[in-house]
């Protein structure tokens, strides 16, 4: 038995399919333009090269600014950091300038009472060489390290992470 299809059937079918056609190339240009930043890869990872020669790091914390371009979508933007650099032995450590209780930067020495100690201004926070929160100041967690090397004598700045020197 045949199946007919009405004038009315034939329209409906021929305007769903051709609407649907029409959303289809509207909607993935769209989506994929909404996607595009989770799509390219990100520069964030990469290892920074400073201006300061690894040769020239003592065992006194000193600032070392870095520069990286930010993408906020599809805003790029220059932005300047800096980290508390130092060597221990023969390792070359860098610690993030940002307090861990309200975001504060943090000095090396800044505190005249505790000269040998990371102080925050905000709120007499502190912390040890090492990162380590001294108990009793507002800080509940160690300063995050960022991760370092080296290229052609110069330091080089990567990623920051959890503080690892903090047993
Ligand atoms: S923000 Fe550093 S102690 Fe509060």
């Amino acid at each position: 038995m045949s199946q007919r299809v009405t004038r009315r059937q034939f329209l409906n079918y021929s305007l769903m399919g051709v609407g649907s056609f029409m959303a289809a190339g509207i909607a993935m240009p769209l989506g994929r333009f909404a996607l595009d930043p989770v799509f390219k890869g990100g520069a964030a990872g990469n290892m920074i090269t400073t201006s300061v020669k690894t040769s020239e790091i003592t065992q006194v914390p000193s600032k070392v600014d870095f520069k990286f371009e930010q993408k906020d979508g599809w805003y790029t933007s220059e932005v300047t950091e800096f980290a508390w650099v130092y060597k221990e032995g023969d390792n070359i450590v860098a610690l993030s300038p940002t307090c861990k209780h309200l975001g504060c930067t943090v000095n090396w020495a800044g505190d005249d009472s505790h000269p040998d100690q990371f102080f925050c201004p905000c709120h007499n926070g502190r912390y040890k060489k090492n990162g380590k929160n001294i108990p009793g100041t507002p800080p509940l967690a160690p300063l995050d390290q960022y991760k370092v090397g080296e290229k052609g004598g110069m330091l080089t700045i990567g990623k920051k992470h959890p503080n690892e020197l903090v047993k």
